[in-house]
Formats: C-alpha cells, sequence, structure tokens
C-alpha cells in the first residue's frame, strides 16, 4: 500500500537528479486579514488540499497566482515563502495578476468558457476573444515564472487543470529538456461538445505540449482522443495511448485522484472530535436527529438546488422524518462575478427559506445552509455527525468530498448517496447510487440509506473505506511517477 514513507523512497531512489515544479492557478495557502491580524487558511479547493499532502512528501515548488488579500505581505525575497507556514516542507511562489488578468482568464476563459464547455450540465459557454487573449497572457506569464525557476536543472513541471491548457507547449518551446505532466482535474467531453470552442485547435495543440496527460477516467482519455483525431492531423496509437505529432509523443493515460485518507481518518479520530461533534448538535438542535449533510463549493455543477429540491420531496413522502431528520448544507460561496454563481447562491438562500417555512416548527429546521469557509478540521466532525452524505453533482471529474467523507467514518458507519456523473462513482460503486435530475429518486434513496439495517450500511462503508485506504492521494502519485520514468527512460 503507498504512504508518504513509500512515496518517498520512490522520489529519492528515482528523482534525486530531478527539482519538481508544481503549478495550479489556486494556491495551497492563502494569507487574508481577519479581525486586523494575518491568518493563513487553506482554499476550498480538493484539489489543492490533496496535493499539498503530495508537496509535503516530495518537496520541492509550487507555482500558484496570490489570490489573498494578505499575500503580498507574507511573501519575500522572491515572492515565494515556505509553507506549511508552520511546518515548512516546501516553496510556494506566488504570482501577481493584475484584475484585467483575473477577470480575463480566471473567470473569464477558464470558468465562464472552459469550465461549462467540459462539464455537461446545460450552462452555454461564453466564448469571448478578449477572454482568450488574456487566457494566453497569463499562460505565458506563468510559463515565464516557471521557466524563471528551472535555473539549468533536470526539472518536471506538473501542471493542474483547465486554467493552464497552452501552458505545456510554451515550456516545451522554451526548454525541451523540460518534462512536462499536466493533470486535467475536470472531464474532457466529447468531440460534439468540445468542436464549438473557437479556440479548440490551438487547445489541443497546447496541451500536446505534455509527455504525459492525465484524466480521472479511461472514457475522459478516449473523448480526449477522438477530438485530437477529428480536430488535428495526429496520429492516436490505442496500443501505447498515446498521440504523436509533428514527431512529438504525448502519453495520455487515467489516473482517479484520492485524498490523503489517513490525514482525515486522524482527524475524525482526534481527541476533541467527539466534543466538536457535542457542540454541533447543540449549536444547531440536533440532539436525537438524524443528519444529512452536503459538502461543496457552491457551484451549479454540484446538483445542490436538486438536492434540496429531494430534501423537500423526502418530507413530503416521509413525513414520519419531520421533527427526526435535519439536511445541512456547507456550502462556501464561489467564483462570485459570474452571473450563474450568483443567480445559484440565491437560488439556494430562497429554497433553504421556502422549505423551512414550510415544515420548521418549534426548534426544529429541516435545512440549515451554512456558508461560511471552514477549515478541513473544522469539517470532518460535520462528516462524524451525517448519517448520510449526499453528493448528487451534475457532472464532476472526481468529487473527493465522497472520498473524504468515507474516509472521515472511521466508526465504520454512515451511507453515502452518490451521482453516477461524478468520477468517484465509478470507484465507489458500494454507495447508494442517485441520479440528481431526479430528486424524487434522491428523496426515496434519502429513505432507503435511514432505513435500511446497519449492518447492510457497514458492509458497504466498509468496502468503500478499503478501497480509499489503498487508492489514496499517494498511489495516484505514485502511477504517475512510475508513468514518468518510463518517459524518461526512453529519454
Ligand atoms: C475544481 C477545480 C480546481 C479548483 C477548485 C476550486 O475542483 O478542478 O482547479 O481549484 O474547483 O475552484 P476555484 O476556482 O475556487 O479554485
Amino acid at each position: 500500500m503507498w504512504n508518504k514513507d513509500s512515496l518517498k523512497d520512490l522520489v529519492q531512489k528515482k528523482f534525486s537528479d530531478y527539482q519538481f515544479i508544481l503549478v495550479s492557478n489556486r494556491e495551497p495557502y492563502m494569507h487574508i486579514y481577519r479581525g486586523g491580524e494575518v491568518e493563513v487558511i487553506m482554499p476550498a479547493s480538493g484539489m489543492a488540499i490533496a496535493l499539498d499532502s503530495l508537496m509535503q512528501t516530495t518537496g520541492g515548488t509550487w507555482v500558484a497566482a496570490g489570490s489573498g488579500e494578505a499575500d503580498q505581505e507574507a511573501v519575500v525575497g522572491q515572492d515565494t515563502i515556505m509553507v506549511p507556514p508552520h511546518n515548512p516542507k516546501y516553496k510556494l511562489r506566488r504570482l501577481w495578476l493584475t484584475r484585467e488578468e483575473e477577470n480575463g482568464y480566471y473567470y473569464g476563459f477558464s470558468n465562464e468558457a472552459l469550465w461549462p464547455l467540459c462539464h455537461v450540465c446545460y450552462a452555454r459557454p461564453l466564448f469571448s476573444p478578449a477572454h482568450w487573449e488574456v487566457y494566453r497572457q497569463v499562460n505565458r506569464k506563468f510559463a515565464d515564472a516557471i521557466l524563471s525557476e528551472v535555473r539549468d536543472r533536470r526539472t518536471i513541471v506538473f501542471i493542474q487543470d483547465y486554467h493552464f491548457a497552452l501552458l505545456p507547449q510554451m515550456l516545451k518551446e522554451a526548454d525541451p529538456r523540460l518534462i512536462v505532466c499536466q493533470f486535467w482535474h475536470i472531464p474532457w467531453p466529447s468531440f460534439e461538445v468540445f468542436r464549438i470552442c473557437p479556440w479548440g485547435t490551438e487547445i489541443l495543440e497546447g496541451l500536446l505540449g505534455n509527455d504525459l496527460l492525465g484524466f480521472h477516467l479511461q472514457y475522459h482519455c478516449n473523448n480526449f482522443f477522438d477530438t485530437v483525431e477529428r480536430i488535428l492531423e495526429a496520429r492516436v496509437d490505442y496500443e501505447k495511448y498515446a498521440i504523436f505529432r509533428q514527431g512529438k509523443e504525448t502519453r495520455v493515460r487515467p489516473f482517479p485522484i484520492s485524498i490523503d485518507f489517513e490525514r482525515f481518518e486522524n482527524f475524525a479520530a482526534a481527541e476533541d472530535t467527539q466534543a466538536q461533534i457535542a457542540q454541533l448538535r447543540h449549536r444547531f438542535n440536533l440532539s436525537g436527529l438524524k443528519v444529512g449533510l452536503g459538502v461543496d463549493r457552491l457551484d451549479y455543477t454540484k446538483g445542490i438546488p436538486e438536492r434540496l429540491e429531494a430534501v423537500n420531496i423526502f418530507f413530503q413522502k416521509y413525513p414520519q422524518y419531520q421533527g427526526h431528520f435535519t439536511f445541512i448544507q456547507l456550502g462556501p460561496v464561489s467564483r462570485l462575478n459570474i452571473p450563474q454563481y450568483k443567480q445559484l447562491n440565491a437560488l439556494v438562500d430562497s429554497l433553504e427559506v421556502e422549505i423551512n417555512s414550510r415544515y420548521a416548527y418549534g426548534r426544529w429546521k429541516p435545512v440549515i445552509v451554512v456558508k461560511a469557509h471552514l477549515s478541513q478540521e473544522e469539517i470532518v466532525p460535520y462528516y462524524c455527525l451525517a448519517d448520510v452524505m449526499v453528493v448528487s453533482s451534475l457532472h464532476d471529474g472526481m468529487n473527493l468530498v465522497a472520498k473524504e467523507y468515507v474516509a472521515s467514518r472511521v466508526n465504520g458507519d454512515g451511507a453515502l448517496l452518490l451521482s453516477p456523473f461524478t468520477g468517484a462513482a465509478r470507484e465507489l460503486s458500494w454507495a447508494y447510487s442517485i441520479n440528481p435530475f431526479n430528486p424524487e429518486e434522491i428523496a426515496d434513496n434519502l429513505y432507503k440509506a435511514l432505513e435500511d439495517s446497519p449492518e447492510e450500511k457497514a458492509v458497504r462503508m466498509a468496502s468503500m473505506r478499503h478501497w480509499v485506504r489503498e487508492h489514496n492521494i499517494f498511489f495516484w502519485a505514485a502511477r504517475i511517477l512510475g508513468d514518468l520514468i518510463t518517459g524518461v527512460g526512453q529519454e
């Protein structure tokens, strides 16, 4: 089984000559002001949190956009800071984006064009030439920052996500000796969907700058192969799972990402967790009640209104649960500059009010929405408290929340309702499957999960815990590194 130590061993044995540079838009640590003091928080991004565990093990440099209001105050020298702040293990290099760059590259092309394009949940992508131009410029800006970190050392650059479709090609053109690998954390759509993007060719050319390109699922790899074959003059080799173009090879493989299982297990088993659970029960009047939970950034891909509608149907159809069940939705606000996110935010508020005004009485509330940004340690007591966890994404590359819940159920109880349109569903086949486009099905499964025997639920949970424990973030990284070794051997 892969763990921190075995991964460290692999890195020392096979990659001691290389420096690692990880690149993502979202940084793992943000400095913010709270009550006049500077505080460090981790963002609401399962991706950033999982990769932080990895970087703490391998060491190296993480290049990301500075996004905390106190970030500039915290850096030293060349815009860098060692992190985690209280036990430094790797270097974080921050890059500063202007407001115009943030609007065009982050809100604009990344999140108004690529995000809806790749998540097929019927939000129309916005393709603006001005956003595209800024996206290109910001990819170039990241390329320059990365190249300035390389300094003639043998380097592996590990790029994260859809914010950087053009970066691999830019890096390879500037320095062909770099080993460039990218992981695309969101789905890759079918050719029929992708072909509407006016800059599809440039995006594919950019991504083929990678030596290795990873998706969560074979299904996404197949969509990518098909898209490349139909848009570019390139040869797809289905035996090698590689694409050949202009003498260059890009290997394309599925690597389903995961979490640091132990980190969640340790939080859940920590001494004060029981006290925190008791506090939550007290604060939300949950004494003697069954509890359902949703944990998501407020994003339209996550199926949150559908889930709340399901809770509404649940109370209608199973009135015996009125007064005996509360659904808590943790939902930090996200990407609020984008109209669809603003609308979702308002819709969630109004659904909360509507359901509560229909059923609430005395101290009991059917639905509680908590929008505050909580740390991982603060979320784990909610996972431990929840009899049922609902993950109802309309489409999701992986969904790490499902795995976090499973890892936190140290007593082996609890139940997971999981949308089949998440990557996680391919692995966690023991979950209760729910179609988020059919809230009645969610409501019925909520009822089933609450009524099923503890033995039945324990069997499902044990299988899921066994799977996630083994297929953890270190296993994920080891598989990617294993693939890179093959590539390095061929250089
Ligand atoms: C998804 C993306 C990540 C991103 C996260 C949070 O999981 O794949 O790249 O960091 O959402 O979104 P944000 O825009 O706040 O970074």
